[in-house]
């Protein structure tokens, strides 16, 4: 495939830093490098090269798709939590940056504030990728975008909404990321939890050049009406204060993905969800909660968890595609196919 753009030793910390052009090369790249493995197309793009993962929140898909992709290109993975690492406790930012950049051709870096990445960064001299943040989880949406195209075929005019808490790391990216690729994207909430008011407005901004809209809705059937794509994330996001559920069931409950909302839908409407998801009782919080609130499902029902319309597992096995993408394009020094 051609190379229009140079990501080379680019990182990628939020949505924002990336061009359209930049956004729709790493997810026609993941369509590429997903065909390579599925054909059992061997290519180690970036053998020998070493990355370090830092997770300072737990995980299941980012740790396993950083590491698969990383398998796949050839590359060398170290993994450190919390617990066994210096960084944040006994070692600033800066210095674990500048130790791991000497060590490491690029770091992940899953936790808290914006800033900690943005140090990493900086001060790391070497590709430093966002597995999530509080305000931002790049690579989850380059995974739902590839998605979306599998699915509907196309990205650009498409309609998008979000049900839910639109104000954390989910809602903010995706707003951001459809405004860039000419979706319009809708946040159907409790207006307490609509993003924050100077990304809309860039947002707002970037959706006007690209032929799209950025609208709030209250109500969630007036949301749904024409929707191909709706999406939710959990109430409480991790590191959020448990004293939280409270409020959010109280003032989330309307926005419940349910049958009745996809049934107000377009036709060919698909359901997505980053994932994990509070969708029954079979979690230890998810039952924590029902013993309280008697809540049996939260942010979606199970019955829309478990539809035809959920696309759910496609997004998660995608995750790993686009991560890939995202190291090849940074670090390879060749990726033609
Ligand atoms: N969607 C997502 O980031 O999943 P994990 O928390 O399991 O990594
Ligand atoms: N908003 C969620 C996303 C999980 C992928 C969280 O931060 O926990």
């Amino acid at each position: 495939m051609q190379n229009k753009v140079n990501f080379k030793g680019r990182n990628l910390l939020s949505v924002m830093d990336l061009s359209t052009e930049e956004m729709e090369y790493l997810i026609d790249l993941a369509a590429d490098l997903k065909n390579r493995k599925k054909s059992g197309i061997e290519h180690k793009l970036c053998k020998g090269k070493n990355i370090v993962l830092l997770f300072e929140k737990t995980s299941t898909r980012t740790r396993c798709a950083f590491e698969v992709a990383s398998y796949d290109l050839g590359m060398n993975v170290t993994y450190l939590d919390p617990q066994s690492s210096q960084m944040g406790k006994k070692e600033s930012i800066e210095d674990t940056a500048r130790v791991l950049g000497r060590m490491y051709d690029a770091i992940e870096y899953r936790g808290f504030e914006q800033t900690i990445v943005e140090m990493l960064a900086k001060c790391s001299g070497v590709p430093v990728f966002n597995g999530l943040t509080n305000e931002s989880h790049p690579t989850q949406i380059l995974a739902d975008f590839l998605t979306i195209k599998e699915k509907l075929g196309s990205l650009a005019g498409k309609n998008f909404v979000f049900y839910g808490d639109a104000r954390y790391n989910m809602g903010n990216s995706l707003m951001v990321g459809c405004a860039k690729v000419g979706m319009n994207f809708t946040a159907c909430s409790n207006r307490k939890y609509f993003p924050d008011s100077v990304l809309v407005s860039k947002c707002q901004d970037i959706a006007k050049s690209n032929g799209c809209s950025i609208r709030f809705e209250e109500d969630p059937m007036k949301a749904s009406k024409g929707a191909d794509v709706i999406y939710t994330d959990v109430w409480v996001s991790m590191g959020e204060s448990e004293s939280a559920w409270k409020e959010r069931i109280s003032d989330l409950s309307p926005y419940q993905v349910t049958s009745d909302i996809m049934a107000n839908a377009s036709k060919n409407v698909i359901f997505m969800h980053c994932l994990p998801s509070f969708h029954d009782l079979n979690t230890t919080i998810g039952a924590d909660i029902h013993k309280k609130f008697g809540l049996k499902e939260m942010e979606v029902t199970d019955e829309v968890f478990r539809s035809p319309q959920s696309v759910v597992f496609d997004e998660a096995e995608n995750r790993m595609h686009t991560i890939k993408a995202v190291i090849a394009a940074s670090l390879a020094d060749e990726i033609a196919g």
